[in-house]
């Protein structure tokens, strides 16, 4: 089948109509702008489906998405969207590059939620962005940058409460947007382990993507446990038909 675009975690398929697309999930992990790279067995299952099962709590809560329904374990179809080349990071406590860049311990709680924007752009290595600079670069409209704001401080909450249900602290997370053929904005790519940090309620213990960008070894089974609690009574393989 002829692909659309091959990206470093996901390959994009033609849909069954105009206007919708097939995302398929791949093993391959990378990390630290493609330099690491290796392959995470059951990590496509995982990421599809934990990224199905938000997509779907969130469109229920009220928030936009592209998400259209699971074909497979691996695939599902989404709505053909025009990405707006930001990275929007929510930070709940410190960690990762937040961290390094103002040289603070991680696991400190912000103040407040935090937002940030990063230039989806590998040549320069996805820089930090300020919103005016985005706006001088005309990648969005005022209006998307307002709606991304109150869209993306929402999904945190939500996503807080669902992970927090499941004794796991939301620590930070990176959402992208598209915009559909009328111009509308929703909420597009993946929300899974590959894209958030997930710490155990009390020990800490990392569930996420940290696993392997650190070497802590553990990995498919921090992933499986994340599947295991988002899926735990919530849906069925009668989902897929
Ligand atoms: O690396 P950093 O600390 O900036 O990452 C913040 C959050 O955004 C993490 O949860 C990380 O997994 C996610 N992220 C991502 N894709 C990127 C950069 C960050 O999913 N390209």
């Amino acid at each position: 089948m002829e692909k659309l675009y091959e990206g470093k975690a996901k390959i994009i398929y033609p849909g069954p109509e105009a206007g919708l697309v097939r995302v398929y999930f791949k093993d391959d992990a990378t990390a630290f702008n493609g330099q690491k790279r290796a392959q995470i067995a059951g990590k496509g299952v995982v990421n599809n489906q934990v990224s199905a099962a938000l997509f779907r709590y969130l469109e229920d809560q009220g928030i936009p998405t592209h998400f259209v329904k699971l074909l497979s374990e691996r695939e599902m179809l989404v709505k053909k969207v025009h990405i707006v080349p930001l990275e929007v990071i929510v930070r709940n406590r410190t960690a990762g590059t937040f961290s390094r860049r103002y040289g603070v311990e991680e696991g400190r709680v912000l103040p407040k939620p935090l937002l940030e924007f990063s230039y989806k752009n590998d040549a320069l290595g996805d820089p930090l962005i300020y919103p005016e600079a985005a706006l001088a670069l005309g990648l969005l409209s005022e209006d998307e940058l307002e709606r991304i704001r109150e869209l993306a401080l929402w999904i945190n909450t939500l996503l807080k409460d669902y992970f927090a249900q499941r004794n796991l602290e939301l620590v930070d997370f990176k959402l992208e947007f598209g915009r559909l053929e009328d111009g509308r904005l929703v909420l597009a790519d993946e929300i899974s382990p590959d894209t958030m940090r997930l710490w155990e309620m009390g020990t800490g213990e990392k569930m996420d993507k940290d696993r392997f960008r650190r070497d802590l070894g553990g990995v498919e089974e921090a992933y499986q446990e994340v599947l295991r609690r988002v899926l735990a009574g919530v849906y069925t393989k009668s989902d897929y038909e």
